[in-house]
């Protein structure tokens, strides 16, 4: 059953967003060369208690895994795709590619969202990957309008994905978001267009692409948790959540990667 919220609450998701979307630029910026994941890890936990909210992930179980997640963010790196947790031994290198998801609950309500960045100086070839996940999210979002049916969105990811050479991740996807982290309807990062719910005024939900180099199912390491690429090829992803309003699309986490290059001058983001 998807939850229609009141602008009311998309008011206050908004609010949640962006001080998710603060915190996870915060960590994106913090992320250089000699930081460990366990340090992002101890930031953010600190921010969201400061803002009065509570980890969404920490203690999180599903029917998946076997064992709570353990930390505050997934800092996920190169082949890792997802779910990567947080350690001292992690120290972050030039060349890296780090993805951080980020989730809470405030006030009754979840927010979530994820960001990849290159640390220090990164492959052409990790810059391009990135640049196309980005693509693909923003293509969706601009579909988030009354009266699309969902899988317009879940499409155009595919396509834009699969038109640049490389794959999304089939096993993980996005979701409605509200009083639950996971609420319906589950947004497929593939599919055919003109299928699924037909889009309407008070849905929100996060989408969330997870790109990479390879076709194959991913694997899940001894940890439990990291889902990490068979062939080892590189993965990225990008997550934000989108309002369906009468006025359009609302971005309530308000384009992170942009927010990222507003406070870091970067040539990938002076290129774009
Ligand atoms: N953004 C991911 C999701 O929507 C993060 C989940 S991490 C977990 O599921 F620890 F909570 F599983
Ligand atoms: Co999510």
């Amino acid at each position: 059953m998807i939850v229609l919220k009141t602008e009311k609450e998309i008011a206050h998701m908004a609010e949640n967003a962006e001080i998710l979307r603060d915190i996870l630029v915060e960590l994106a910026l913090k992320a250089a060369p000699g930081v460990t994941t366990a340090e992002l890890d101890r930031l953010a936990e600190r921010r969201i208690r400061e803002a009065g909210a509570k980890s969404a992930f920490k203690g999180y179980t599903d029917e998946l895994h076997r064992r709570p997640y353990p930390a505050v963010i997934c800092a996920s790196l190169n082949d890792e795709v997802v779910h990567g947790i947080p350690s001292e031994e992690r120290v972050l290198r030039e060349g890296d590619v780090l993805s951080i998801d980020l989730g809470f609950v405030r006030k009754g309500y979840y927010a979530d969202a994820a960001i990849t960045v290159g640390i220090g100086e990164v492959s052409g070839e990790a810059e391009r990957m990135m640049a196309v996940a980005r693509e693909a999210l923003k293509r969706a979002i601009g579909l988030a309008t009354i009266g699309r049916r969902l899988s317009d969105l879940s499409h155009i990811i595919s396509a834009t994905v699969r038109e640049a050479g490389y794959y999304v991740v089939k096993e993980y996807t996005g979701h409605g978001i509200g009083r639950e982290l996971h609420e319906d309807p589950r947004v497929l990062n593939f599919g055919a267009p003109g299928r699924g719910p037909v889009l309407r005024a008070g849905m929100v939900f996060c989408i969330e692409p997870m790109v990479k180099g390879d076709d194959l199912p991913l694997r899940t390491r001894e940890d439990g948790w990291t889902a990490v690429t068979r062939t080892g090829s590189l993965s990225v992803h990008y997550e934000e959540m989108v309002a369906v309003t009468p006025e359009g699309p609302r971005v309530l986490t308000g384009w992170i990667w942009e927010e990222y290059c507003r406070k870091k001058t970067l040539s990938v983001c002076a290129a774009k």
